[in-house]
């Protein structure tokens, strides 16, 4: 796929997307979220992708939020629609039925960490800064932050983050679990390509199944979650896949699943 402000390569069932406007932090324009929105739906169709990799270019940013340029003097119908096709776009990443794996370096504020936590999990360097500055800028968080934090960090911390715009470090992020785990700058692209080689060995389908339950479960009652887990489960135990990883098991030896 050749786009002018993202780069996305697939090698051995990963793609790795790239947020290329270094120059300007990589932030988030229209052009940019709209050729996400179509590598993401293409590498949602594409069989040879089991995983992704989101990753911003340079050292300085992973992206540094939504194209501030372009936010200056919207009516209120502009700024609807543009927070609306940001989530949606986010909403798709997050439900794309593959794990995506956000490598963060450097910033990631406002657009840019909700499009970090749209992913399914979160590792960053030790130089990353994360926040959620709108309110500096007399805006809300637009592309699902004030719902996408909360469910990860609690009520208290979001509000904190949200209402002064503070930026906070990648040990405190991963103190408060809105990141997995810190690396150093020169380790964490390694260490996300060692999980997201590990994940394309997994079988998709049941992974897929894993961010269904997990995905879906949030949004009901624990009770329906525990329904949706059984049902899922059933589907599950009665597949290829378990028939396989279950086998391999016993006879000691390491499952092949068959991904297409
Ligand atoms: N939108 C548009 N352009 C942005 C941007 C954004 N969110 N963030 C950075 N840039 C651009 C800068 O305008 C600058 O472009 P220029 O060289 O043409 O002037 C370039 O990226 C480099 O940024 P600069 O501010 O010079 O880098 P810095 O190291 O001094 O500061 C930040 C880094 C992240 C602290 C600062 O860029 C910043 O505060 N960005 C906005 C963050 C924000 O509020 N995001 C939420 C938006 S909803």
């Amino acid at each position: 796929m050749s786009f002018e402000n993202i780069l996305c390569e697939v090698t051995d069932g990963v793609a790795v997307v790239t947020v290329n406007r270094p120059d300007k932090l990589n932030a988030l324009n229209r052009a940019t979220t709209g050729e996400l929105d179509t590598c993401f739906a293409s590498l949602a169709e594409d069989a040879a992708t089991r995983v992704v990799v989101l990753r911003g270019a340079g050292e300085k940013a992973f992206v540094a939020g939504a194209d501030i340029g372009e936010m200056a003097d919207m009516k209120a119908d502009e700024a609807e629609s543009f927070a609306r096709k940001g989530q949606a776009m986010l909403n798709r990443i997050e439900n794309l039925g593959k794990p995506v794996i956000a490598a963060v370096g450097g910033f990631a504020l406002g657009g840019g960490c909700e499009l970090a936590m749209a992913c399914s999990f979160r590792y960053a360097a030790d130089n990353a800064k994360l926040g959620l500055p709108e309110t500096g800028l007399g805006l809300i968080p637009g592309f699902g932050g004030t719902q996408r934090l909360p469910r990860l960090v609690g009520k208290g911390r979001a509000l904190e983050l949200v209402l002064t715009g503070g930026m906070i470090s990648a040990k405190e992020a991963a103190e408060m679990g809105l990141v997995n785990k810190v690396f150093s700058q020169e380790d964490l692209m390694p260490a996300v390509m060692k999980v997201a080689a590990a994940l394309a060995h997994k079988s998709s389908f049941t992974l897929r199944m894993a961010l269904q339950a997990v995905g879906e479960g949030l949004e009901m009652t624990q009770d329906s979650g525990f329904h949706l887990e059984a049902a899922l489960f059933g589907v599950c135990g009665s597949s290829e896949a378990a028939r396989e990883g279950c086998t391999a098991f016993v006879e000691k030896r390491k499952p092949d699943f068959k991904n297409p």
